[in-house]
C-alpha cells in the first residue's frame, strides 16, 4: 500500500472540491496521462481507469445532499460503496456520521481514500474487495455514488442495495444520468448542479441526482430487471 500511496501523492494534487470547498481531495487534471501512468506502474495494460483521482457527478450529488441534509447520516454508521476518492464517506463524516467505511476494488482507490480522509482530518475504514456477493454490511446507511456507468456493475449493484434496504439499511444513491441507472424503483430526493470536468464528461456541469430506494411496500414483488 505504501507504493500506491506514493503514487497517489505523486499524481494527485490536494485541492478543494469545486462547489464543496470544505472537502479536499487528491485530484488529477487529466485522465489519459494518469491512466497511462497506472498502466506503467502496474505493468498492466488493462489496469482500471483512475476513477479515484476525480470527484464524479453521482458522488458529488450525494455530497451536496449530505451537506444540506446532515440528519440523513448524523450519528449513524455509514458504508460508502464504490468510494473512489472517498468523497461520499468524507462528506458523511463532515455531516456528523459516527463512522464511515469505504469499499472499492481498486488498490489505488484504497490508498486515495486513506490519504483523502487524513487530509480532511477524518478516519475512514477501507474494505478493498468486491462486496456485492456479501450480505448487507454492518451499517445504518449505504451511499452509492456513480455506480451505473457500465452494465455489468449496474446489474449487480441494485440487487445488493435491495437486500440492504430489506435489511433495514437506508440507501442513498447519486447519479448524473448514466445510461444503466434504473430510475423506476428509485425515489428522487434532490438534484444539484455539480461541477465536473470535460476530461470525464461531455460537459463540465452535470445534474447530480440523489435517490433513495422505494420501500418494499411500494415496489412490486418481482423487481429483477427484465429484458429491454
Ligand atoms: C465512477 S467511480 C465513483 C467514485 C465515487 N463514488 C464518486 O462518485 O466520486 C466508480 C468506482 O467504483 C469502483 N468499483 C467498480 N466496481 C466495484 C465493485 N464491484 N465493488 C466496489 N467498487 C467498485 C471503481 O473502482 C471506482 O472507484
Amino acid at each position: 500500500m505504501a507504493r500506491e500511496r506514493a503514487f497517489v501523492l505523486r499524481h494527485g494534487r490536494l485541492r478543494p472540491v469545486p462547489g464543496l470547498e470544505s472537502i479536499r481531495l487528491h485530484l488529477a487534471d487529466e485522465v489519459l496521462p494518469l491512466w497511462h501512468a497506472v498502466q506503467v506502474e502496474t505493468a498492466d495494460p488493462d489496469a482500471a481507469l483512475p476513477y479515484w483521482a476525480f470527484a464524479w457527478g453521482g458522488g458529488l450529488g450525494v455530497a451536496h445532499y449530505l451537506r444540506e441534509h446532515p440528519e440523513a447520516v448524523a450519528g449513524r454508521r455509514v458504508f460508502d460503496f464504490a468510494s473512489g476518492s472517498g468523497l461520499c464517506a468524507i462528506a458523511a463524516l463532515q455531516a456528523g456520521a459516527a463512522t464511515a467505511t469505504a469499499a472499492d476494488i481498486d488498490v489505488f482507490a484504497a490508498a486515495a481514500i486513506e490519504l483523502n480522509a487524513r487530509a480532511n482530518g477524518r478516519r475512514v475504514s477501507v474494505v478493498r474487495r468486491d462486496v456485492l456477493d456479501d450480505p448487507p454490511p454492518d451499517a445504518e446507511v449505504i451511499l452509492a455514488g456513480d455506480c451505473w456507468y457500465e452494465a455489468t456493475l449496474a446489474e449487480r449493484v441494485m440487487p445488493w442495495l435491495r437486500r440492504a434496504r430489506d435489511a433495514g439499511i437506508d440507501v442513498l444513491v447519486g447519479d448524473p444520468g448514466r445510461r444503466y441507472m434504473p430510475t423506476a424503483e428509485l425515489i428522487q430526493l434532490a438534484t444539484y448542479d455539480v461541477r465536473t470536468t470535460t476530461e470525464l464528461e461531455d460537459l463540465d456541469r452535470k445534474q447530480g441526482h440523489v435517490y433513495t430506494l422505494a420501500s418494499t411496500a411500494t415496489t412490486s414483488p418481482s423487481r429483477e430487471p427484465g429484458p429491454g
